[in-house]
């Protein structure tokens, strides 16, 4: 039979993080990346980018370029160069201060506007509602889902760069989402 045969598979995904300054953008790619966190805030200048390897399935090998978005650049013309080529992005914000949450909208329309895949579809987009680990947050879940329902947004996650929630399940999520729409 044909089941158990298969011809390896290496794919290249670019997805982008981006969101206000000091969401934890940089802690986020560090912690999928890298498996580490660290509490000191280093502001990233410009982009940077790292990568994961994953063996998605027994035949295909998924290479992911995270490219860690400086969050000041928001207004800045570098933004469409970043943006070129990725296939997924990850929206992130600060559940302890709401106005990166209100941010999220700015982005996704700078995102929407530079940016579209091939076929002229948008790009797949997750929401990181992060730092979650920090008790009494304002943000309310209803609010975020509603919010995700009105924009498209296909998923949003609870996540902790710090303690480990929920990263690896928002990256798979986009994973499986730009392999269904390549
Ligand atoms: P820019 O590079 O300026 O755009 O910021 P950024 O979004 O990359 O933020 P960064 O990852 O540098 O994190 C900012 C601060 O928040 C740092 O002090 C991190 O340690 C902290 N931080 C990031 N993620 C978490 C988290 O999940 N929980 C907590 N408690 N702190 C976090
Ligand atoms: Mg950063």
């Amino acid at each position: 039979t044909s089941v158990d045969r298969c011809v390896p598979k290496e794919i290249l995904f670019k997805f982008l993080v981006i969101g206000d300054y000091g969401v934890g953008k940089t802690a986020v790619v560090r912690r999928y990346t890298d498996g580490r966190f660290s509490s000191n805030y280093k502001i990233t200048i410009g982009a940077d980018f790292s990568m994961r390897t994953l063996q998605w399935d027994d035949c295909t090998k998924v290479n992911l370029q995270l490219w860690d978005i400086a969050g000041h650049e928001r207004f800045g013309c570098m933004t469409r160069v970043y943006y070129k080529y990725a296939v997924g992005a990850a929206i992130v914000f600060d559940l302890s201060r709401t106005a990166t949450f209100q941010s999220v909208r700015k982005w996704l329309k700078d995102l929407r506007e530079k940016l579209s895949l091939a076929d002229g579809e948008p790009v797949p987009v997750v929401l990181l509602a992060n730092k979650c680990d920090i008790p009494g947050y304002s943000v309310q879940p209803e609010v975020v889902t509603r919010f995700c329902k009105e924009q498209g947004i296909q998923a949003w996650f609870l996540t902790s760069a710090k303690t480990n929630v929920n990263i690896d399940r928002a990256m798979q999520f986009l994973v499986e989402r730009a392999l269904q729409t390549r």
